[in-house]
């Protein structure tokens, strides 16, 4: 395969097979299985490299910081990875105008160095935002702990690049909030994971740096009062709200079993647990705010309990308990991670249901709940051998038939589609839909090289 890309690629681009196979696969475990790796450095050699993949007939699998969950940067032999990391430049940050243009190899975190530099901040935050690049955030619409304030990725890119499976280059980098000037083609390529186009560079929204932030951990009887909980605090922190995290009783037992046993922030046993992030100009108003929160929270009697963090030692303290979760896989060897949005009044029928399921169908397995309750949107890990994922089929049959029972639900909230949800969409969505979507995908990347088999599974 290299030989088709020798003469648009210097040698340093590219990576052969054997090397590739050394290096680290990330969440997904057939993503260095390529045939070859290309690590462009340019938009233009981007456009030769699809250009030819595309005459070629070579499937293209976009890679960015592989932590995503569906196995959506999977390869074989016969495709070719391309990684945007050596294009990772920030290009452009206007404080006036509230914007960062910037190459989609940067990291989420680089980003937000970069606007806080100038007192701003980035909308998109996840916790694996060391590693995961500002394509790969735009290419599966990313989520994370901040939607309630900023919301997904979608809403907070102005414009964007994108490279066409035949070399065409969409330049779409719009700087203003506002721009009605016609089809808002940029929204096709977020959350599209790489299979309509190579997104190359973005320009996304900044906001005002908060002057600090504060975060509590609460506890709660139940989600109900959790529930009520949000609703006071959207009132009393009006736009000040940054994160409103859950944690079901077996997930905070088991993180805190691992990260703090003994000495746990809160004890275990309560209902629900909470972390509730607020913002503000000092850190004293942050902490008045969150303290008002807990006080008419207390006074309906909806909290049991509650700290906030004196510290920045003490506030990552709270936030590992929430975000380590890959200690979920540590006690079995390995997990599986479903992520759905339920509507707000029916997320505790469901748990109860999915419980029911599994006490009735599958007494071995375990499962650990966690979520962004302020966007209705869970995540159920089973922890498992890594053997008994491989045979994942009647765990997940389970899950989404508990999930067919509850109206309006959502499979996937914030992690797309990849490999492995390709059948519930197809069970999700209408034959109109699903044949717009082949027609979408068959306009802009007729020989199917881009991503080919990832969202859309091939009709046989
Ligand atoms: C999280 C990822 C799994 O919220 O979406 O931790
Ligand atoms: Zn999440």
């Amino acid at each position: 395969m290299r030989d088709l890309f020798d003469d648009i690629c210097p040698p340093d681009v590219i990576t052969a097979p054997e090397r590739l196979r050394d290096l680290d696969p990330g969440y997904c475990d057939a993503s260095r299985n390529a045939g070859l790796l290309l690590r462009p450095r340019d938009t233009a050699t981007v456009a030769a490299i699809c250009e030819r993949a595309n005459r070629t007939g070579t499937p293209i699998v976009m890679q960015g910081g592989l932590t995503g969950l569906t196995d959506a940067t999977a390869t074989t032999g016969d495709q070719l990875a391309l990684s945007l990391e050596r294009m990772n430049r920030i290009l452009r940050i206007d404080p006036l105008q509230r914007i960062i243009v910037a190459e989609a190899g940067a990291t989420i975190a680089d980003l937000d160095r970069a606007a806080a530099e100038h007192g701003l901040t980035t909308g998109i935050d996840i916790p694996s935002r060391d590693s995961a690049t500002l394509g790969g955030a735009i290419g599966t619409n990313a989520g994370g702990v901040r939607v309630i304030r900023y919301g997904m990725t979608r809403d907070n890119v102005l414009g964007l690049t994108a490279v066409l499976a035949d070399g065409r280059i969409i330049e779409d980098m719009n700087t203003l909030p506002k721009d009605n000037t016609g089809y808002d083609l940029k929204q096709m390529f977020i959350g599209a994971e790489g299979t309509l186009g190579v997104v190359t560079a973005a320009v996304l929204r900044l906001y005002p740096r908060p002057g600090a932030s504060a975060s509590a951990l609460l506890a709660c009887r139940d989600i109900a009062a959790a529930q009520a909980v949000l609703a006071k605090a959207q009132v009393i922190a009006a736009g000040h709200l940054l994160s409103f995290e859950a944690m079901w009783p077996d997930f905070y037992r088991l993180t805190t079993s691992h990260l703090c046993a003994g000495r746990e922030p809160l004890p275990p046993g309560s209902g629900m647990h909470l972390i509730v992030e607020v913002t503000g100009p000092t850190p004293e108003a942050a902490e008045a705010l969150l303290l008002s929160i807990f006080e008419a929270a207390a006074e309906d009697d909806l909290v049991q309990d509650g700290v906030i963090a004196k510290s920045e030692a003490e506030r990552a303290a709270i936030w590992a308990i929430r975000e380590d979760t890959d200690l979920i896989a540590r006690p079995l060897g390995a997990m599986l991670s479903f992520d759905v949005s339920i509507e707000a009044s029916l997320i505790d029928d469901f748990l109860r249901r999915w419980d029911d399921a599994r006490a009735a169908q599958m007494p071995d397995i375990h499962s650990y709940v966690f979520g962004h309750l302020g966007d209705c949107n869970l995540h159920v890990c089973v922890g498992l051998t890594p053997e008994a994922k491989r045979d994942r089929g009647p765990i997940d049959d389970l899950f989404y038939a508990t999930l067919a029972a509850t109206p309006g639900a959502s499979f996937s909230a914030e992690h797309g589609i990849g490999l492995q949800k390709r059948a519930r969409l197809v069970a999700a969505k209408s034959p109109e839909v699903l044949s717009l979507m082949w027609q979408v995908k068959q306009m802009l990347d007729p020989n199917g090289i881009m991503n080919p088999g990832k969202v859309l599974q091939a009709r046989t």
